[in-house]
């Protein structure tokens, strides 16, 4: 049935967009992305105003989906039918992917005159600027090992942030005897992922996060340490409510938003949802990062990559990737999308305390070795291994196998995908 629906959103959504790609022409852009919740739509209005008072056209393009399954099979599609749109939101390898099969154009020249090279952070440039040419325009920095918790629920319960796993357990329990729901998750394979990014970070570290996401080294995808990583997460399922199968991540933080759920554990897009709905970090809400992860950040970056139109890149796409990059577009932007600064030049003054930390967090990362691309967000290894890895995640997650066999499962899905 879930099926059904998804195959049967993307038909509709690309049958609505062969007439508004033709009737656009020339003056505006089209953009495909998968920003479709409150929070993230707050944030997209953003940058449409931005081009609008600058007179380019847009014509929207979205394609729900959490973390953007459903939006890039419809982009497959597109391109497969010559019909790309002009600019697409784009994670990681994928956006390397792209450039590398010739299907995005050149932004050298308005990267030269901007000076992309000395203010985008260097983690970044290596998914934006691929054989030397910049092929997409970064918009933000999000980040995976954070928690988000309702304050006045934990407050209720005399729980303080946890810093360790034991203390996190020891606040899961004390809801669930509270008769509360501790985590507010949405099951589905990405969000799953998502909450893996962090807990295996807490158990393998950051050595071990590399060895295993971003190396592929089969000592450590199947060794003792990715299993205890398995067995926290056999915790965190025993700790979600029974509805939790297919719910979309923002109404898993509207649950939380509620005072239905304690925790959340979800990138940094989830903050859009609290400030959506009036609330206040440190007042109403606390972010921190997944115990045991305080010096780490596993990141992902919204980019817009832009599809070359059959000549050199237009008027409207250079004009959208210098609005993207402009210092008080990425301020205004992310200080409601959730995520920090693309460019490392940008001021943390109009950011909200969790948006300070974490571009405080970002940087301490990136200078003490500790900034990790995110597995679940394309940033550690092609799509074929992410989805690997994403199908034993999930299959563990909904019991189909213990922790024994998700690490073995583990070892055999990643070497046939690579
Ligand atoms: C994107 C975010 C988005 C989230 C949920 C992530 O992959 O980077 O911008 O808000 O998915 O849709």
């Amino acid at each position: 049935m879930r099926f059904y629906l998804k195959t049967t959103a993307i038909a509709l959504a690309l049958a609505a967009t062969v007439g508004s790609v033709k009737a656009d022409g020339h003056g505006g852009v089209e953009v495909l992305h998968w920003w479709t919740s409150g929070g993230e739509a707050a944030a997209l209005n953003v940058l449409k105003d931005d081009l609008e008072g600058q007179g380019i056209g847009w014509t929207d393009m979205p394609v729900a989906g959490g973390g953007g399954e459903q939006a890039m099979t419809v982009l497959r599609a597109r391109v497969t039918a010559g019909n790309a749109p002009t600019a697409v939101q784009g994670l990681g390898f994928d956006i390397i992917d792209w450039a590398n099969q010739g299907a995005l154009a050149n932004l050298n020249e308005v990267a030269a005159a901007e000076g992309w090279d000395e203010v985008v952070p260097t983690a970044l440039q290596q998914f934006a600027k691929v054989n030397g040419a910049w092929v997409s325009a970064p918009v933000n920095v999000h980040s995976t090992n954070w928690v988000w918790a309702n304050k006045a629920v934990l407050d209720a319960n005399g729980i303080a942030a946890p810093e360790t796993w034991e203390d996190f357990v020891a606040a899961l329990e004390a809801l669930s005897a509270a008769g509360i729901t501790p985590i507010a998750h949405g099951g589905q394979a990405w969000q799953e992922a998502t909450v893996f990014d962090g807990v295996a970070m807490s158990v393998l570290g950051p050595d071990g996060y590399k060895a295993a996401f971003v190396d592929l080294d089969p000592e450590v995808l199947g060794g003792d340490a990715m299993k205890e990583a398995f067995d926290r997460m056999a915790v965190i399922r025993a700790n979600v409510d029974e509805n939790f199968s297919g719910r979309d991540w923002n109404l898993a933080t509207a649950m939380v938003i509620n005072g239905e759920a304690g925790f959340q554990m979800m990138g940094d897009w989830a903050k859009g949802e609290f400030l959506n709905a009036g609330q206040v970090p440190g007042e109403d809400f606390l972010c921190f990062r997944f115990p045991g992860t305080q010096d780490q950040v596993t990141f992902n970056a919204d980019q817009f990559m832009m599809f070359d139109q059959g000549g050199s890149v237009s008027a409207e796409q250079a004009a959208l990737a210098s609005a993207i990059l402009s210092p008080s577009f990425q301020s205004a932007f992310n200080v409601v999308k959730g995520s920090v600064p693309a460019r490392t030049d940008v001021s943390d003054a109009d950011f909200d305390a969790c948006g300070k930390q974490g571009m405080a967090d970002l940087a301490a990362a990136a200078s003490s070795g500790n900034l990790f691309g995110s597995m679940a967000h394309g940033h550690a290894n092609e799509a074929a291994v992410k989805n690997a890895m994403y199908d034993v995640i999930t299959a563990h997650f909904n019991g189909e196998f213990d922790s024994e066999t998700a690490v073995e499962e583990l070892v055999t899905a990643v070497e046939i995908a690579q």
